[in-house]
């Protein structure tokens, strides 16, 4: 069996050496629009679900592959099973380069090379795993649920 795990702490700890975690830098509101680069697949925001890829809601401090209602590759729920959490560091080395840290991921998204737009993105990202109330739609759900 492939060793995925020492590989992930080793990335991890080389990040988190940085002064800044990545996701600090970026900035949301561009990452909004980078972001139209994984809704065709990707939900998030109120009323997410899952679509060719699971919904991205709270992502942040999630196992890998942990949603019980999404079919993940084995690829995916083994790097889950290995220690693979989503974080800002390992967000941005799998959106970099998603078959880096899980070689047969059935996500087919040849990566994002600029570390600017995977900060920004990353940033965006974020917002949807804090208070819900900072949620770009949630004030629209809430007139919605009067
Ligand atoms: C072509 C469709 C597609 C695109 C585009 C895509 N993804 Fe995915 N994504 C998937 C699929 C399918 C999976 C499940 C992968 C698996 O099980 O191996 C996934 C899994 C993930 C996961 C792991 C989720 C979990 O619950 O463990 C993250 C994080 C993620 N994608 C982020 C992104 C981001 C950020 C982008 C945009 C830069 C993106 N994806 C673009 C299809 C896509």
């Amino acid at each position: 069996m492939r060793q995925i795990c020492p590989l992930i702490l080793i990335a991890v700890a080389l990040s988190a050496g940085s002064a800044v975690p990545a996701a600090d830098l970026g900035d949301p509101t561009a990452g909004k629009k980078i972001y139209r680069r994984c809704s065709p697949c990707h939900q998030v925001g109120v009323g997410a679900r899952h679509r060719v890829g699971p919904h991205l809601n709270g992502i942040f401090g999630r196992k890998a592959a942990s949603h019980k209602d999404f079919k993940y590759s084995r690829a995916m729920i083994r790097a889950g099973d290995t220690g693979l959490e989503w974080q800002a560091e390992t967000l941005d080395i799998f959106v970099k380069n998603p078959r880096s840290l899980t070689r047969r991921t059935r996500m087919s998204f040849p990566g994002l090379r600029s570390k600017k737009d995977r900060q920004d993105l990353i940033a965006y990202l974020r917002l949807f795993s804090e208070d819900p109330a900072v949620r770009p739609d949630a004030e629209q759900s809430v007139s919605s649920a009067e």
